[in-house]
């Protein structure tokens, strides 16, 4: 086996300049940890395009390759937990953080990292949904575990065009849920209804009338990827009982908001941590992904890149100008 490997390396050659070049890696320069995986493909999430610029909130120590999320086959594991040529997925703790990631072929982490690729999904399909699926699929499975029924009513989900809100608007239409997608792009609103969207309203539709202190109350769940006033808005526009979920903060991580919702309606807000989700939770919702929630429109979801295309996929994602999800393909 060849000691070096291909990667995105995103460097500072001076203060608060950060540059972006595909560059030969060693594995010998890898961090430590029991599981070596040869990556076959990753995904693009927001945090990988904060990281590519530097954001110290997300990457601290430079030069660094990030990458939250990698598919691949192990090439070797010193503790025993798995065997060589074992496909595996390895996503969120510190991958693509400090921890070197998967935009490079080769990552080496601690194998409680990974867990298998679940029977019913191919390497590339675990990657089309990556941190994405995994978020959206948490965030509907505390929609189900809350009883929120479809016969309750809609479902909204904000930001609906992201990796997230896509894959949460095809999973909850899997799931048998009437789906209404808030996007800033309306001009995508046949694609999101040919995923499983019933209804496409924009973007401001959600937070008109949100100076209220409540709102007509129209959603029995909400998956939100927006933060900030969208949030607060769906907040105050969800029915009794419903089940507000809360994973990003595209719009704001601010939120300004008054207790009657919770306190008039019994409305439940949970926040959804992919990155510290524990195995055992995440192994249950992946295989969800892989049966009752599978998806048959992956493909149309996603764009495949190599490595070479990612600068233009990250200068778009940070304008909020995707209207796909990447697919990074390694090998
Ligand atoms: N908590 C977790 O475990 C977790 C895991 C993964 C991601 N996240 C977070 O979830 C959020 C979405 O991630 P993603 O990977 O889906 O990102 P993404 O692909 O960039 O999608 C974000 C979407 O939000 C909308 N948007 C962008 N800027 C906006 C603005 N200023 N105001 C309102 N809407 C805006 C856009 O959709 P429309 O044009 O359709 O509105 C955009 O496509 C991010 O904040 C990310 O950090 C959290």
């Amino acid at each position: 086996m060849s000691n070096t490997f291909k990667a995105l390396l995103v460097i500072q050659p001076e203060k608060k300049v950060f540059t972006r070049t595909i560059v030969e890696r060693q594995i010998d320069d890898l961090p430590a940890g029991e599981l070596l995986v040869l990556v076959h493909y990753s995904s693009l999430n927001f945090k990988d395009a904060l990281s590519a610029m530097g954001n110290p909130g997300v990457t601290r120590n430079y030069p660094h390759t990030p990458g939250i999320d990698a598919a691949g086959e192990v090439l070797s594991c010193s503790d025993g937990s798995f065997v060589p040529g074992d496909q595996v997925i390895v996503t969120s703790y510190d991958l693509g953080m400090d921890t070197d990631g998967g935009f490079g072929q080769i990552i080496r982490v601690p194998s409680q990292w990974a867990l298998k690729l679940p029977v019913g999904l191919s390497l590339r399909e675990s990657m089309m949904l990556g941190t994405a699926g995994l978020t959206a699929a948490l965030s509907i499975y505390e929609i189900e575990q809350g009883v929120v029924k479809p016969e309750d009513g809609p479902i909204l989900v904000t930001g609906a065009t992201g990796g997230v809100g896509s894959l949460a608007v095809a999973i909850l239409a899997k799931a048998g849920y009437q789906v209404v997608a808030a996007t800033g792009k309306m001009t995508e609103a046949d694609y999101l209804k040919s995923i499983g969207a019933a209804d496409v309203i924009e973007r401001n539709d959600v937070t008109q009338g949100s100076e209220r202190p409540m709102m007509k109350p129209l959603w029995a769940g909400v998956v939100d990827c927006v933060g900030g006033e969208m949030l607060a808005a769906a907040i105050k526009s969800t029915k009794p009982g419903g089940i507000v979920t809360c994973c990003g903060l595209v719009g704001s991580s601010d939120l300004s908001l008054n207790v009657f919702p919770f306190i008039l309606r019994g409305v439940r807000l949970i926040g959804i941590d992919s990155a510290e989700c524990p195995m055992t939770h995440r192994t249950e919702v992946w295989r969800n992904m892989a049966t009752k929630w599978k998806l048959t429109a992956l493909e149309s979801m996603v764009e495949e890149v190599g490595l070479e295309g990612l600068e233009d996929k990250i200068q778009s994602m940070l304008k909020g100008g995707l209207k796909r999800r990447i697919l990074v393909r390694l090998s």
